[in-house]
């Protein structure tokens, strides 16, 4: 169903009039002073991996995908000017007139292109967001009429940076395979042509912030998700002991977070968290997540090493049959996997 742009509401009406589609009860937070998310050093990974051996680095890793399912990945090796540069190309985008940015507008039906997130019906809830979602790898996946050609390095900047994040996302997928016990290939083979997707996200800001969402409580769907963030505005929380825990970014981090299937393929072992963003009154607010999914052939169930000694928690479903319950829940909380 369509949906206005929320930035062209903002800037037409000052956003302070806001329409009651976007309002939401209030929620408890979690003040200052509660424990945040675990930081973890790539590098340091990469070095345990090279010597394997499990080290120190790969137990906080795997403590870390345990009891937070959310860690902040630090010296992550996404080069600083990809980085700086997908940041610069995004925030570029979102500047760009409308009429300019309806070029690469999702198709009816679509999630695909620039636009809005899972809008089912005339009664639910609206996120208050613009977004820019595409299918980043395998190359062929990729629909390129739907890319931006404004900025003008915008492709060329998405390419660099899907390539290198699918890397750390790979190689984040060893570790844990080798955390949980597993041979490295069984997690590999099913990321061997791996899917990937982008979603740029464009938070307005609102003057009534504390009685909207940004992005609606949700998992993701998929094994491994890299958030950057754009700007300096903070917005994504947790949900942590029943209320929402805020994430306080660490400059220069991806903030990563354990899917839906990789819950389902280590059997419940690590779990998929529940997350939400907020926005600010004042300033907008800019992110961009890369979601990583096994290929389109992998079907997704309990890995076999997984369910040795226990049964299965999960079905075994291929890929289709999973993304379309995925999609088929309506967008609150923790999807299908508690039903
Ligand atoms: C998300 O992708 O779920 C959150 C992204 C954000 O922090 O805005
Ligand atoms: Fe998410």
């Amino acid at each position: 169903l369509p949906v206005p742009s929320v930035q062209a509401m903002v800037a037409a009406t000052g956003g302070a009039d806001v329409s009651p589609r976007y309002l939401r009860p209030a929620e408890a937070v979690a003040g200052d002073g509660e424990a945040q998310i675990p930081v973890i050093d790539y590098q340091r990974l990469l070095l345990e991996l090279e010597l394997d051996r499990c080290g120190e680095e790969s137990a906080r890793l795997h403590r870390a995908c345990l009891d937070w399912g959310f860690f902040q990945l630090i010296n992550h090796s996404v080069p600083d000017d990809v980085v700086e540069g997908m940041k610069a190309s995004i925030q570029q985008f979102f500047q760009l007139p409308m009429e300019t940015k309806k070029q690469f507008a999702q198709e009816r039906g679509q999630l695909e292109g620039y636009g809005q997130l899972f809008v089912f019906s005339e009664v639910q809830k609206l996120d208050w967001a613009d977004i820019l979602y595409l299918h980043t790898q395998p190359h062929e996946s990729r629909n390129t009429k739907l890319w931006p050609d404004q900025p003008a390095n915008f492709r060329s900047t998405l390419d660099r940076y899907s390539g290198a994040v699918k890397d750390v996302s790979d190689s984040l997928l060893a570790m844990m395979a080798k955390n949980l016990g597993l041979e490295r290939e069984v997690i590999a083979d099913k990321c061997n042509r791996g899917l990937q997707s982008v979603r740029m996200n464009y938070y307005p800001p609102c003057a009534q912030a504390e009685k909207v969402v940004g992005l609606s409580p949700h998992s993701d769907a998929g094994l491994l998700t890299l958030v950057l963030q754009v700007n300096h505005v903070q917005g994504l929380q947790i949900k942590r002991n029943g209320s929402w825990l805020p994430v306080k970014p660490v400059s220069g981090a991806f903030i990563v977070n354990i899917g839906d299937m990789f819950e389902v393929f280590t059997n419940g072992r690590y779990r998929s968290i529940e997350h939400r963003a907020i926005v600010d009154p004042k300033e907008e607010r800019l992110s961009v997540a890369a979601f990583h999914l096994p290929n389109i052939h992998a079907t997704i169930g309990p890995l076999k090493e997984m369910v040795a000694h226990e049964d299965d928690a999960y079905k075994t479903l291929d890929q289709e049959s999973f993304m379309k319950l995925f999609y088929g829940t309506k967008l609150e909380g923790k999807s299908f996997l508690e039903q």
